[in-house]
């Protein structure tokens, strides 16, 4: 295990901000962190997980140590005619996982294909797509306390999963290093492709019989379509959360912009596109020098290449006000802000 000083983050953020880490160790194992832990000066410094760095925006440097996850392996370890239980290293890039479970045949993650990031990261934010939530295909993951170094198990209703959320964002933040996530799929599938977009896609391809494989390629297209590529452009996917709110507050704003969209959410609720919003308001494709709202997608903030991320925050923070001035909806961030 190396620990490096002043380390660049710019290949570990997917917004690829030119900031530093002050500190800086990969753990490629468990034997890794272990051997950190023994370090004197560990205890004292403040961390920073990463995994893929597809859900952070940096502002400054990070003047503490910054744990890189790269733990990796795929193990069934339970299987019959209906399911798999796959474990996976936390360290393990989403999509692939996504892609061997597509190869096999198993059902349950194909929705959320081409999502960035690591599988370590996905309970941190539930991630979500299409449909579909990272909640309905898991079982367990294996954590350790950073602090205690105690070795930690939990199980879906210890996650607190919610809507972009879970214990890891909350009580447990900055707390726990994700080493392993262990996902139950599915040998024979229950398709989902409600979601509109994508059975518009499934026609366009001509789809005749509808598979996992099929539904992964209509939504790689969708979002091939509309997010930028972080190889490409800089960025961390959604910026903002899909605000809920009180549906009659959602009826009332209707009267005066009748092509708002929503959907019904827990009971009295509606969720709202905030993606809509934000292009109502005139943001969608605003450029700023070095960054801006994407042209394709309202949500996304993104970097042009040498942006800094105060910059970006600051972005956000004018979409915020400007949100709650038109409509009085209070937006929420959804990447982390470091
Ligand atoms: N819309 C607009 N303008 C925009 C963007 C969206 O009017 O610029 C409208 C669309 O017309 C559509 C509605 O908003 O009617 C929904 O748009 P979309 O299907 O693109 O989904 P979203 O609600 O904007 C959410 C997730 C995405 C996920 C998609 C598909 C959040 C914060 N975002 O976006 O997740 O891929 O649904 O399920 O929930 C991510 O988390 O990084 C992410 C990309």
């Amino acid at each position: 295990m190396a620990l490096l000083q002043d380390h660049s983050l710019r290949s570990y953020n997917t917004f690829g901000i030119a900031v530093s880490a002050r500190h800086f160790a990969a753990i490629d194992q468990l034997e890794d962190l272990s051997a950190l832990q023994q370090l004197s000066e560990y205890q004292t410094m403040k961390k920073l997980v990463l995994g893929g760095g597809s859900n952070i925006l940096f502002t400054e440097n990070f003047e503490g140590l910054v744990l890189k996850v790269g733990l990796k392996g795929k193990t069934v370890v339970e299987e019959d005619d209906h399911k798999v239980v796959l474990k996976v290293g936390a360290g393990e890039n989403w999509h692939e996982v996504v892609q061997y479970a597509v190869e096999r045949g198993w059902g349950g993650i194909e929705n959320l294909s081409l999502i960035p990031g690591n599988i370590g990261a996905a309970p941190i934010q539930n991630i979500g797509a299409y449909g579909i939530e990272l909640k309905e295909v898991f079982q367990e993951l294996e954590a350790v306390n950073l602090e205690t170094r105690e070795r930690l198990k939990f199980k879906k209703s210890d996650c607190r999963f919610g809507y972009r959320d879970s214990i890891f964002k909350r009580e447990l933040k900055g707390k726990t290093l994700i080493t392993s996530v262990t996902l139950v799929l599915n040998k024979q599938p229950a398709f989902k492709t409600s979601y509109g977009a994508i059975e518009k896609e499934l026609q366009a391809m001509g789809v005749q019989e509808l598979s996992i494989r099929a539904i992964s390629e209509a939504v790689i297209n969708i979002r091939q379509s509309k997010l930028p590529d972080p190889k490409e452009i800089g960025n961390a996917g959604s910026f903002f959360k899909n605000p809920v709110i009180p549906t009659t507050q959602f009826e009332a704003l209707k009267q005066t912009f009748p092509e708002i969209v929503g959907y019904p959410a827990a009971a009295g609720t509606t969720k709202v596109a905030a993606g809509w919003l934000i292009e109502k308001a005139g943001w969608k494709g605003k450029t700023f020098d070095q960054y801006g709202v994407h042209k394709r997608q309202a949500l996304v903030l993104v970097n042009y290449g040498e942006a800094n991320g105060k910059a970006i925050y600051d972005l956000s923070t004018e979409v915020l006000r400007s949100i709650q001035a038109q409509f009085g909806i209070e937006l929420e961030r959804e990447v982390n802000i470091l």
